[in-house]
Parts: structure tokens; sequence; C-alpha cells
């Protein structure tokens, strides 16, 4: 197995493995690959059938259904990330981290190629352990010890964010109540690495504060976050797969490729509860 970072600070390319087969020493080498670097890109994974994804996955650890992606009879375990051709907004086109939103925020994601346009349809990631460690002392004593209430409501209930628009159709879970309160800065449950752990679609505000008093603090964290330099880019190609780490890394799917389909699937993988 060779690995080949993808930027300095965020994601590497993993060469040489065979996930459809992977277990044992070549998963918790996977493993400490996407702790460190966040995001682990392998290309040509051709075998990487929906039962070979779902067996994976099952091999890593548990499996969350997600409560808002279309889902296939087939593979329930399976949520797809689909924008048709004729829709203009995709799913999960803005920064954020997976299911932030939970008491126990999932682990991370399995996403894989299906089907992709000409050209466009990227996902950008950026690491968290980098982001924190850039934040100038000054800021790192000024979020020391701050806790923030995270939600979807706000982005899949009825007049949501998605319902104004033409995606609104395919997703499910409206009625659903979500929030959780999580440390501002985390540890890594496994490497113990210090990470920022607020993101900008579903953090709402920091406890104690309303939100107008959230937001110039949130902003700067942000801004932080997603500096160039902390970032970086997943190009898809037929029989790619990403594996990342929602606890290190945000993400963005780029919107990128009007007039064409993308379908990707995505299988998210159960964490563990987060603390400071
Ligand atoms: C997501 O999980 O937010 C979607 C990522 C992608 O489609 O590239």
């Amino acid at each position: 197995m060779e690995l080949v970072p993808l930027a300095p600070k965020c994601g590497v390319e993993i060469k040489g493995v065979r996930l459809a087969q992977a277990e044992g020493e070549t998963l918790d080498a996977i493993r400490s690959a996407i702790y460190t670097h966040g995001v682990a890109l392998v290309r040509g994974q051709d075998d990487f059938t929906p039962d070979a994804h779902i067996a994976f996955a099952k091999r890593w650890g548990g499996i969350d259904i997600n409560n808002y992606f279309p889902l296939t009879d087939e593979h329930p375990e399976i949520a797809v990330v689909r924008k048709k051709a004729d829709q203009e907004t995709n799913i999960g086109g803005a920064w954020h981290t997976d299911h932030s939103y939970d008491q126990v925020p999932a682990m991370g994601s399995i996403l894989v190629a299906r089907l992709l346009p000409p050209s466009g349809g990227d996902t950008m990631f950026a690491h968290m352990g980098e982001a924190y460690d850039a934040l100038p002392q000054g800021l790192k004593d000024e979020i020391d010890g701050l806790q923030a209430f995270h939600t979807a409501d706000h982005v899949y209930k009825e007049d949501g964010i998605y319902a104004q628009t033409d995606m609104a159709g395919d997703l499910r879970g409206q009625g659903l109540k979500t929030g959780a309160v999580h440390p501002v800065v985390i540890r890594h449950p496994v490497t113990g690495r210090k990470l920022l752990y607020v993101n900008s679609a579903f953090t709402i505000h920091f406890v104690g504060k309303t939100r107008a008093e959230s937001l110039p603090l949130l902003h700067r964290l942000y801004d932080a976050a997603t500096a160039a330099d902390n970032t970086c880019r997943v190009a898809w190609e037929p029989g790619s797969v990403a594996i990342w780490d929602n606890r290190t890394t945000w993400h963005n799917a780029l919107n990128d490729y009007q007039g064409y389909a993308r379908e990707m699937h995505r299988i998210t993988l159960s964490g563990e509860p987060l603390a400071a």
C-alpha cells in the first residue's frame, strides 16, 4: 500500500489496495491514514459493487442509516447522493460535516462514484486539526471550553433550505427534530488530536449566546477552517472511492456541472461520543 498526499495539509491517495478485499491489517492501515489525513481517495475500485460497499462498511464497524437522502429498496444501507440532469441544486453543496446534529455523530462516510458528469463535480475537503493548529493563540483561548448547539432542522424541514429548491421532492425526514451540543474543540476519539468542531451548515450558536451574538466568532472560525492551504480536492473518476473522517474534516460537493447528472453512493459509518 502506498500513501500519496493530495495536498500538504489534507487528504491522501491510497494506492495498491482493493477495498472489496481489505480487512485486518490493511483495514487498520486505511483507518490510520484517514484519522491522520482526514480523507483518503482510492481509485480504480471497479469491483466495489453495492454489496462490496456494504460488506466493507460492516468490516469497518457500524452503519448509520441516513434519515434524509433517498435510499434504495435493494440496499437500504446506501444513501443515494443524486443530482439529475434537469436539477440545479445538489446535495451537500456547501461546507459541512455530516451528522454533527446527532448526539453521537457519524464517524465518517464511504462515498463511491457511480455516475459522473463529463467534467466538474469534485468534492473539496478541509482538515479541522490543521485548522485548529493554525488559529492564533488568542482565538484558541477564546474558544477554549465553549460548546455549540447543532441542528439540521433548518436544512431539511418542510419550509427549510432544501424545500425552497428543486431537490425538495427527493429528500425524506422533513418532520424530524434534531439537536445536539458538542464542544467547539474536540479531541479525536482515537488519536487525541485537537479538532475544530463547528460547521457552517449545522452549528447554530454557542451555548449561552444567541445566534446573533455567536455569528461573528463563528465566521472567524469558518474563514480559518476553509483557508485554501488547509483544503484538498477529490477529483472523481469512474471506480473512485473516498473515505473520510467527519470529526477531522469538512467537505463541500462542488455544483459546477449544470445540465449533467451525477450519482454517488454513500454509506455513513457509526461514530462514538465526542469530548473536549
Ligand atoms: C455529501 O456527502 O455531502 C456529498 C458529497 C459529494 O457528493 O461529493
